[in-house]
Parts: C-alpha cells; structure tokens; sequence
C-alpha cells in the first residue's frame, strides 16, 4: 500500500478532499431534529466539553441527566443552568444529577439503573468524560495504559450497552460518543489516549451497523484540541498529574463552539463528525491516502518533542 501510493498521488488527494469538503457543506445545509423535551444524558458534565453541552442542551429545551465523579461541581453546573433560565422563554428543566466513576465499569449497571429512574427512558447518551495522557512508551508503565483505557474506553462502552436494552426496546434513542482526532490518527506520546480514542472508534463504528435496523443512530464526534483543562487533568507515564496547560490546548476551539457543533450533529443524526482545522483534517486524510507521508512526519515531530534525558 505505502509504495502504490508513493507518487502522482496529488491529484487523488485534491480530488478527494474537494468531494469531502463538498460533501460537509451539503450536511451543514441540512435541517435537524428538536431536543426540546428529550432526555439528554451527559457524562463528564462538571467541567470543559461536558459542561458546555449541558448549557446548550439545557438551553435548547432538553431534560438533562448529568453525570460525573464529584456530586458538589455537578450540584453547581445545575445551579447556573437553573440560574441562566430565569432570562429564556423557552422552556426548560432541572436537570437531574448521577454520580459514578466510569473507571470502575463494575458499577456502571447501576449508575445506568439510576439514570433511567430519572424520567424513566434516555432519548439521547452522549459519551463525553475522558481523560488524557502525556508520556514517554519506554517509560509508561502498562497499569497507566489500563486506566486511560478504563475511562476512556470500557466505561462508555459499559455504560452504552447498560442502557442500550431500554432504547432497543422503544425501537428509539441516539448513541453519541466524543472521541477525538486522535481516534483517527496517532501522534507520538500519546499513546495510552490515541489507542483508547481508536479503540472507541472501532467500537462505535461496529455498534452503528449493528443498531441502525432498530432506528438508533450513532454520531462519532472527533475534535482537535479545545480550550479545556483536559492536558491538565492528563497522567503521566507514572500515574501521576501532568498538570500543564498545553499551548496546543490552550489555543484550541472555544468549548461553546464545540457544544454547538455536537447539538447540530445529534439533531442531524450525523454518523461521523471531525471539528477541526484544515491541517489536522488533512493528517486524518493523509493517513489513509499517503500514509509513508504521515509516518516519516510523525517520526520527525517525535524526534522534536523528545525530551533532553531521552537523547
Ligand atoms: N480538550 C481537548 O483538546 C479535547 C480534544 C478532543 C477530544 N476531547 C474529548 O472531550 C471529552 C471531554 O474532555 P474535556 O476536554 O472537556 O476535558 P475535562 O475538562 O478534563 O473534562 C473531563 C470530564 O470527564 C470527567 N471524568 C474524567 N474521568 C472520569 C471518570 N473516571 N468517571 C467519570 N467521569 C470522569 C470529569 O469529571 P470529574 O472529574 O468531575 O469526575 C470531567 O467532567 C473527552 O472525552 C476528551 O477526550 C477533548
């Protein structure tokens, strides 16, 4: 594969891009679907992401199941969404709050039994709370890989098949996952959070087949860096904080914008959505299409990055 595509690949990849770019004016063309009323339940909802989407769910009508790992930032989330209704005509509602860790996938059933008990159905899931990591393979111990993989991956994994009998069932309801560009492509010392990013994919692209028949969609949504506290609360290599606010992540999208992007693509019901820039877009292009191309760049910029102790 990477030989055939070694040369005169330019016109292929222009072609290619111009029909995508076509393709994703025509989708933002199309009118969606209303949430009012609908039950939206939101995870990771205390901070970043999360949070932004439950204001422009809240304020878009929809009857709110949060969740999150602390009860008191959650409790202050509803607050200022109870606060911020008071100057809306539309009408709105208290969202409900669940408390789980979806690291411990064994509790999950029940976090899903107590979700449910809320309004009795769940009209929309959106899988949010994530966790990042920074680090060096040689010195990330394998225990590392296991709980970004836990949170990352088996807990919304967990937590979709909890409550996907109940949407099965009412043959109604929508599956959405917030992966990120780097389930599309991997950069180099990112490997715990790259792989459980891929990995949730993969695992949403299959459950996206295997549900259609009972008109459940599933929307992949897959950012480039938001202005979040996401590379603060990222491990390291040891387990411990990484605690930096990346200039990456720092000069990210607005988290507003990105709610609005993941409000339009549950109305809609968009399979498979990259926010982006033009220059990641084109890497998750250029991995398929020029892929000796992508690697020999990957190689370069590991090289850049690499710490001084590791020369
Ligand atoms: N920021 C970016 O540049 C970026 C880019 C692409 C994709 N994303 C994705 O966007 C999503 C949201 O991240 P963010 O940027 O908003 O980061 P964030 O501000 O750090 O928010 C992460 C959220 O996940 C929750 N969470 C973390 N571990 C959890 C666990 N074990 N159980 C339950 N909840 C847990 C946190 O809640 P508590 O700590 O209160 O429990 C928090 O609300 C993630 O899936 C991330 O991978 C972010």
């Amino acid at each position: 594969m990477e030989r055939v595509m070694g040369g005169g690949m330019l016109p292929v990849v222009l072609t290619s891009l111009g029909v995508v770019l076509l393709y994703r004016i025509l989708v933002r063309l199309r009118k969606g679907a209303s949430v009012q009323g609908a039950v939206v339940v939101i995870t990771g909802a205390s901070s970043g992401l999360g949070k932004e989407c439950a204001r422009v769910f809240h304020a878009a009508g929809a009857r709110l199941v949060l969740c999150g790992r602390d009860a008191a930032r959650l409790q202050q989330v509803v607050q200022e969404l109870t606060a911020s209704s008071a100057n809306t005509q539309k009408q709105t509602h208290t969202p409900c709050t669940v408390v789980f860790d979806l690291a411990k996938t064994d509790t999950v059933e029940r976090a899903a039994e107590e979700i449910l008990k809320c309004y009795g159905q769940v009209d929309i899931l959106i899988n949010n709370a994530g966790i990042s990591y920074r680090g060096n393979i040689l010195e990330t111990h394998i225990s590392v890989q296991r709980d970004v993989m836990e949170t990352n991956y088996f807990g919304p994994v967990a937590l979709t098949q909890a409550l996907l009998p109940s949407m099965v069932r009412r043959c109604s309801g929508h599956i959405v996952v917030i992966s990120s560009v780097q389930g599309k492509i991997a950069i180099p010392y990112r490997s715990a959070y790259a792989a459980s990013k891929h990995a949730t994919q993969a695992y949403f692209d299959c459950l996206r087949a295997e549900i259609e028949r009972y008109g459940i969609p599933v929307t992949v949504i897959s950012p480039g860096y938001i202005r979040t506290n996401l590379s603060v609360n990222a491990v390291t290599g040891d387990g411990s904080k990484y605690g930096v606010l990346d200039r990456t992540t720092a000069t990210g999208w607005d988290p507003r914008d990105v709610a609005r992007e993941v409000l339009k693509a549950v109305r809609q019901r968009s399979k498979d959505v990259v926010l982006a820039g033009p220059l990641p877009t084109a890497a998750v292009y250029l991995r398929t299409l020029w892929p000796a191309l992508f690697f020999k760049l990957m190689s370069s910029r590991a090289r850049k990055e690499q710490k001084p102790k590791d020369e």
